[in-house]
Formats: structure tokens, C-alpha cells, sequence
């Protein structure tokens, strides 16, 4: 039986939270919303705890979880904490950056995945801040589907890959910003960016000076390049087949218009409207490119739902990988396993 909490999300309920937290505490997984996607949580300092998170999700044991902290001052329980450390926490803390150091002795191998370094991040949602203080325990937690899946924004989401599995899932409404945080490896010379989020490149150059940009963050890599276990997994997909049109915006449109056209039916998954191809299951994702896709981005929620809906085909309208559309296009391109047409 997996009980679910319903609660709001700017006003926990303390019974509610204590429940949940009281789950964690005794060894139990709880998922729980964040400002990014849902996660899948236990107490990270208990590896047989962490280990039913591997069974639930159907993970591989050497792709390591984040640790959500409630508190700035707990990173140096977990972590070997640098001063670039406590600058990006002092700006973007809480928020989308997870931060990857040195691990301390109290971390068990199942939370890092075998690794010596740990990712860390304290989340910007009363929800998640309120569960992690409520339980006095760091909580590990990946996104909240089964593996390979489009991580969840909302709980229904959740309900649909893990009800009756876990213990416990707290609803929490939508995601505000609907996909996972950015990765940021401290542990190499240049801070370098494993994973793009909402906190870009550039934010990140602004404080610390310099940064990289891992080619498993735009690209494919291969096994041995995938210097974060999850670069090198399929991810994020559909069971459609999925399509991703590249190029400039009114050449990208047209092709999904014409190829659209030529489908029983296809899914279209647009950021900017093609109107006339109404008949097709066409889903908006983020208004418009040049305003306020940070908002708006529901990216994992159409996937979803293009599956709900019996879609075997997506065709997909990408963006210029820049700013915040770095993260989008590396999801995009992932869940489509590369099949992308330079228009
Ligand atoms: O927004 C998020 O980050 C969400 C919410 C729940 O916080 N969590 C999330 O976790 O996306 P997950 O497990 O789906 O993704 C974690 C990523 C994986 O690609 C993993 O390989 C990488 O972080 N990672 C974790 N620990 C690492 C480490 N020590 N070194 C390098 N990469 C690491
Ligand atoms: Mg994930």
C-alpha cells in the first residue's frame, strides 16, 4: 500500500510532513515534490535504505543519487566542501545546482554509486525543505519514474510508475521549472557542467570565473567518456519514436508542418504554434522561444502524455541550445536516442 499525502505546497501540513519523515527515518522511500522534478527519497546515510531505490526504479547500482540537504550548513556533514562550493551555495542555494565534491566517510557506497564524490543540493520547495528537516537526515533522491522514463512533474506521474511499490508519495502539484537541476563537477581542475539545468553556464562563469562544458551535456558520448554514470543510460524517452527537427525556426516549422501532414498520426511537440495541423496531437510546450520558456517548459509532462494518448510518433521542434535551452535541447535529443534531422 503506498499512501499518499496530498498537501500544499506553500503551506505543508506538519502531520503530513511528520508522516512522511517518520517513513524516511525508519527506512522507508517517500517521493516527494521539488522545484525541478519529483524525487524518489531515503535516507542517504543508510545504504539499505538507498538499495530499495536501485530495486524500485530498476537502476543501474553504479549511477549515484543526488543527496537533498535542508540546510547550507549540512553540506560539510556529507562533503568535503571547497570554497567555490560555498560560493555557488551562498548564491544559487536553495535552487536548480547540484554540486559534486568530495565525499566524507558517512556516505555509504550505495548513495555514490560505488564513487568517492558526492552530489549535493538543497532544493527550493517548502515541500522538500520541510520533509528533509522533519526527518534530521540528509535524503537521497533521484527523479521520481522508473528508469529510462521522463522524469515526473507532477504526482499523477509518480502514482503511474510507483504506486504500490514505495511507501509513500506526498503530492505537492506541479513542478515549477519541470526539469532536473544542473550537475556541476567541482572535483575536476575547471568546474565542468555534467548535466545543463535552469542554472546555465553562464551563471555559473559569472561566480566562480571559468567553467566547462562536459560533451556528454550537448552530445552522445560513449561508455568510457560519461564522466557522470547517468551520461551514458538511455533516458528521458517516450515509447514513441521520436523525431527532433533542428535548424533555423521557420525552416524547423515548416518541415514538422509538412511531415506532420503526411502522418496518420503524429505527435507534435512545438514551443512555437504551427497552426493547420489541428487534427494531429499536437502539444505546446513552451510558448514562445524567445519569451519565458522557463516558466512554461513541460517538456516530460507532453511525453507522457503523447504515451497516454497512443502516439507512435513525435515529431519535436528544437531550439537553439543556448541559455536555459541547453538543458531543453539536451533532454530533447536524448529522449529522441539522437534521431535528429538538420533542417
Ligand atoms: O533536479 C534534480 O536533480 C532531481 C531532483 C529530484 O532533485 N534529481 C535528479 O536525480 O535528477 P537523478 O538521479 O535522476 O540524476 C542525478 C544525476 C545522474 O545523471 C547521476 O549520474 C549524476 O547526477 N550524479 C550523481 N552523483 C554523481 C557523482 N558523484 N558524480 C557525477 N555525477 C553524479
Ligand atoms: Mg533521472
Amino acid at each position: 500500500m503506498t499512501l499518499i499525502l496530498k498537501v500544499d505546497s506553500s503551506n505543508p501540513d506538519k502531520g503530513a510532513i511528520a508522516k512522511a519523515a517518520q517513513i524516511i527515518r525508519s527506512g522507508g522511500l517517500v517521493a516527494f515534490p521539488t522545484e525541478t522534478v519529483y524525487g524518489l527519497g531515503a535516507n542517504a546515510l543508510d545504504g539499505a535504505a538507498v538499495k530499495k531505490i536501485y530495486e524500485a526504479k530498476g537502476r543501474p547500482s553504479d549511477n549515484p543519487m543526488i543527496v537533498h540537504i535542508a540546510d547550507k550548513k549540512a553540506l560539510a556533514q556529507i562533503a568535503e566542501v571547497t570554497p567555490s562550493a560555498e560560493k555557488l551555495a551562498g548564491v544559487f542555494w536553495p535552487g536548480p545546482l547540484t554540486i559534486v565534491l568530495k565525499k566524507k566517510k558517512i556516505v555509504p557506497k550505495e548513495t555514490t554509486g560505488g564513487l568517492d564524490t558526492v552530489a549535493v543540493r538543497m532544493p527550493d520547495h517548502l515541500v522538500a525543505l520541510a520533509l528533509i528537516s522533519e526527518a534530521d537526515v540528509p535524503i537521497a533522491a533521484p527523479s521520481a519514474n522508473l528508469s529510462g522514463k521522463p522524469s515526473p512533474t507532477k504526482a499523477a506521474h509518480v502514482i503511474e510508475d510507483f504506486n504500490g511499490k514505495i511507501d509513500c508519495i506526498i503530492d505537492g502539484g506541479s513542478s515549477r521549472i519541470g526539469l532536473e537541476s544542473t550537475v556541476l563537477d567541482l572535483t575536476s581542475e575547471i568546474p565542468t557542467i555534467l548535466r545543463p539545468g535552469f542554472i546555465t553556464p553562464e551563471d555559473v562563469r559569472d561566480v566562480l570565473g571559468s567553467v566547462a562544458i562536459h560533451p556528454g551535456a550537448t552530445g552522445k558520448v560513449d561508455e568510457g567518456n560519461a564522466k557522470s554514470p547517468g551520461m551514458k543510460y538511455r533516458h528521458y524517452a517516450p515509447k514513441a519514436k521520436m523525431i527532433l527537427f533542428e535548424g533555423e525556426k521557420e525552416k524547423v516549422l515548416a518541415r514538422i508542418a509538412k511531415e506532420a501532414k503526411a502522418q496518420k498520426s503524429a505527435g507534435v511537440l512545438l514551443f512555437d504554434d504551427i497552426p493547420g495541423i489541428s487534427k494531429k496531437i499536437k502539444i505546446l510546450v513552451g510558448g514562445n522561444t524567445s519569451n519565458n520558456i522557463e516558466t512554461q517548459c513541460r517538456i516530460y509532462d507532453a511525453l507522457r502524455e503523447f504515451d497516454t494518448r497512443g502516439v507512435d510518433l513525435i515529431l519535436a521542434q528544437g531550439i537553439a541550445p543556448e541559455g536555459f535551452g541547453l538543458a531543453i535541447m539536451n533532454r530533447l535529443r536524448r529522449a529522441a536516442g539522437y534521431s535528429i534531422v538538420n533542417v
